[in-house]
C-alpha cells in the first residue's frame, strides 16, 4: 500500500483540501500535483494490442472548468494564486472507470435462485417460474421513492469505487407505464447526480423478457415499438435502445423488427447478443450500426469480424459468465486474433451478476478466464466509454474531462493481485474532488 497517500489529509473522500487548507471543491483552476499518471495513451478505438500505455511518475494534471488542458511535469506545474494545487503526492491517478451496461434499476431480489444454480438449476429454467418476470413483478410493486433512493445507492457504491459514468437499462417494468416510470426514475437521478458526480446513460430494455400478462409476443411487441419507443425518444428518455437476443427472450426475427423501428426513431443500438446459445444475430450486425454488442459467449468469429468491421464495441461480462459457468477466454481469444478491442462491465443485475464491483470483474477476468491486466484497465476505461459513444473521458489526455480516480496501490500490477477491496483513495468528476 502507498502509506503516504493513504494516510494523507488531502486526498482522502470528504477531505478537499489544499495544501494551504483552502477547500478545492469549487475552482474551476486546479493543479493535481505529483500525480504517477498511468492511462491509456489514445483515444482511437485502436486494437488492444496496440494500445499505448502512458505510465508518467511526477506529472501535473492541468484542469480548466472540469477539462484536462496538460499533464506536463509537476516542475513545470502553472502557479500563481488563481490555481489551486491538490498534492497526491506519488499516488496513481489514472481515469475514472465507465460502467456500460447494468440493470441497476430494479427492487426484490433472487437470492433463492441464485443458490439454486450453484445447486444445478439452470437460468434457463428458472425464466419460465421467476427469473427476469420475478423482478418485474417486485419492481412494478415498489413505489417510485424506493427505486430513486435505490439507484441513487448503487450509484454512490459505483462512484466510490472510481466509477464516474454509468449507463442503466429498464427492463424490469415491461409495459408502457412501467417502463416509462422506470426511464423517468433514471432521468430524474440523471439530473441530480449530474451535480452529485455520476453521469448516467439511460437505455430502453423493454425487450428484455415478455411479460407474463401479454396477450402474444406480438402484443406486447407492437406496444413497445407504436407506443413506448416514441415517447421514449420524443422526451429523450433513452440513449439507447437494447434487446435481449436468445432463446429465453426475443428471437432474432423480433429483434429485427424492434430495432428497424430503433433504428427510424434514431436512437443509438445496443444488444445482448450471444450470451446462452448461438444463433444467426449476426445478420442484426449486418443491417444496422450498433454502438456494442454485449455478453458475446457463445459468438464464433465471422460473428466477431462483423462486428469490428463496424466499429462496434464487443462488451465482455466476465461476472455474469464466471456465475452462469460460461466462457469468456474463448470470446477473448477471437477478440486478440481478430486484433481487435473490448470493453467490461459489471452487467449490475440482481439474477446473473449481483455484483456492483467493475474491480470485482477485472479480478474475476484476470484470474478466472485469464485476460491481461493491463487490457483490463483499457477495457474499463477507454474503450467502456466508446461502448457508450463517448469520446471525451476514459484516458488522462488534455481535452478529456478530468473524471480521474486517485489510487492507493502503488501500481496497476497491483490490480486483481491485491483483491476484494476498493483500490480508490479519491475521486474527481469534471474536475471536483468527490464528497
Ligand atoms: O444481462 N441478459 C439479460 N439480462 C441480465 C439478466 C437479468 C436477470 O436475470 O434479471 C443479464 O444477464
Ligand atoms: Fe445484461
Amino acid at each position: 500500500m502507498n502509506s503516504k497517500n493513504s494516510n494523507n489529509n488531502g486526498s482522502s473522500i470528504g477531505n478537499c483540501f489544499a495544501e494551504d487548507g483552502t477547500d478545492i471543491k469549487d475552482t474551476n483552476k486546479l493543479v493535481i500535483l505529483n500525480a504517477h499518471v498511468v492511462s491509456p495513451g489514445s483515444m482511437d478505438l485502436l486494437p488492444v494490442e496496440d494500445m499505448p500505455l502512458l505510465d508518467k511518475p511526477n506529472q501535473a494534471i492541468v484542469v480548466e472548468d472540469g477539462v484536462i488542458k496538460a499533464v506536463l511535469p509537476s516542475t513545470e506545474a502553472p502557479s500563481g494564486s488563481q490555481w489551486k494545487v491538490h498534492d497526491v503526492k506519488g499516488a496513481l491517478v489514472i481515469p475514472a472507470l465507465t460502467e456500460c451496461h447494468t440493470h441497476a434499476i430494479f427492487s426484490g431480489e433472487r437470492a433463492a435462485e441464485f443458490h439454486a444454480r450453484i445447486e444445478g438449476e439452470t437460468y434457463h429454467d428458472q425464466q419460465k417460474k421467476g427469473g427476469i418476470n420475478a423482478t418485474v413483478s417486485a419492481t412494478r410493486y415498489a413505489t417510485d421513492e424506493s427505486l430513486l433512493s435505490n439507484l441513487k445507492y448503487w450509484l454512490g457504491v459505483f462512484l466510490r469505487q472510481g466509477v464516474t459514468t454509468v449507463e442503466v437499462k429498464s427492463g424490469y417494468g415491461l409495459s408502457h407505464e412501467q417502463e416509462i416510470r422506470l426511464l423517468s426514475i433514471i432521468n430524474e437521478v440523471k439530473q441530480q447526480q449530474q451535480q452529485a458526480f455520476v453521469e448516467v446513460a439511460p437505455t430502453y430494455l423493454g425487450a428484455h423478457a415478455v411479460p407474463k400478462e401479454a396477450k402474444s409476443r406480438e402484443d406486447y411487441i407492437e406496444e413497445m415499438v407504436m407506443k413506448t419507443m416514441p415517447v421514449v425518444r420524443n422526451e429523450g428518455l433513452a440513449d439507447f435502445v437494447d434487446v435481449f437476443v436468445a432463446s429465453v427472450a426475443y428471437t432474432v426475427e423480433e429483434a429485427d423488427f424492434i430495432y428497424n423501428a430503433a433504428h427510424g426513431l434514431g436512437f443509438s443500438l445496443k444488444a445482448h447478443l450471444w450470451e446462452l446459445e448461438h444463433d444467426n444475430s449476426r445478420k442484426l450486425l449486418e443491417k444496422y450500426p450498433f454502438v456494442s454488442v454485449d455478453h458475446l459467449e457463445f459468438a464464433q468469429r465471422e460473428d466477431l469480424e462483423v462486428v469490428f468491421d463496424q466499429g462496434t464495441v464487443p462488451v465482455l461480462l466476465p461476472l455474469t459468465a464466471w456465475h452462469l459457468g460460461y466462457d469468456i477466454r474463448r470470446t477473448y481469444d477471437l477478440i486478440k486474433d481478430l486484433k481487435g478491442y473490448f470493453a467490461i462491465s459489471t452487467d449490475f443485475n440482481p439474477g446473473t451478476s449481483f455484483s456492483p464491483s467493475l474491480w470485482q470483474a477485472i479480478t474475476v477476468a484476470h484470474i478466472e478466464f485469464g485476460l491481461p491486466i493491463f487490457e483490463l484497465f483499457f477495457a474499463s476505461t477507454v474503450y467502456g466509454a466508446k461502448a457508450l459513444g463517448l469520446n471525451d473521458r476514459g484516458a488522462v489526455l488534455p481535452g478529456n474531462k478530468a473524471d480521474l480516480a486517485v489510487l492507493t496501490v502503488p501500481s496497476l500490477d497491483w490490480l486483481g493481485y491485491l483483491h476484494g477491496i476498493n483500490p480508490v483513495d479519491m475521486v474527481f468528476k469534471n474536475g471536483s474532488p468527490v464528497q
